[in-house]
């Protein structure tokens, strides 16, 4: 029987494409979740008041070679120390989870990726950031004016990170061929894809850094 003749069908009017309903609707499960956790870091809270005077830590950083004393939360990672106390915002915040490598930085000459350390953990330990690696008079380090002259970069957010690796990069001696460079800078990430660029510029820069 023709769907138009047959007497038991109900036509319902077809109600059109309601985005926000759909939205609200999705909102709404994907957000239970988040209303648990919060409801938990309640309860936490309630067991451990964020304002705990054990959660703070009188730390005195060393950075680009100026002690800095600063009052933190135990927690705080050397990214947000360095953003946020001390107005050092040269190293990115990109993802906050150790996959993006913008917010890279030196402890004692190492690479390491400040959103995943403690910056209690930095405390009497030499740190560089981007805004160091430049001469006392200003002048650019050789790989500063590597990326410069290869226009290793196109919005400049994952840069700084990307410098301080490439240096860190070189010094590790683990900037011989492409390849290497290209595994060894793999932890960095650029939206931008400048990535045969930022090779051309660790190539460029490599003469003038000595290996570790
Ligand atoms: Fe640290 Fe992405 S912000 S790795
Ligand atoms: Fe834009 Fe690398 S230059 S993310």
């Amino acid at each position: 029987m023709d769907d138009k003749t047959n007497p038991t069908r109900v036509d319902q009017p077809r109600a059109p494409l309601n985005r926000r309903a759909f939205l609200s609707a999705g909102v709404g499960s994907a957000a239970a979740p988040l209303f648990a956790r919060g409801l938990h870091a309640e309860t936490a809270e309630r067991v451990r008041p964020a304002q705990d005077p054990r959660d703070r830590a009188n730390l005195t950083l060393d950075v680009n070679g100026r002690p800095h004393r600063v009052a933190l939360d135990v927690r705080t990672s050397l990214l947000d120390a360095l953003r946020e106390h001390l107005g050092l915002t040269g190293a990115k915040k990109g993802c906050d989870h150790g996959q993006c490598g913008a917010c890279t930085v030196m402890i004692e000459g190492r690479r390491v990726l400040a959103c995943l350390t403690l910056a209690v953990a930095a405390e009497g330990r030499p740190v560089t950031t981007i805004e160091g690696l430049a001469g006392p008079n200003g002048a650019l380090h050789p790989m500063q004016q590597a990326f410069i002259d290869h226009d290793a970069f196109q919005c400049g957010y994952c840069t700084p990170g990307q410098i301080m690796s490439a240096v860190a990069c070189v010094r590790e001696g683990h900037a011989r061929t492409d390849a290497d460079i290209r595994e060894y800078m793999s932890g960095n990430l650029c939206r931008c894809a400048a990535y045969p660029n930022i090779v051309a510029a660790i190539k460029q820069a490599r003469t003038s850094i000595r290996e570790a």
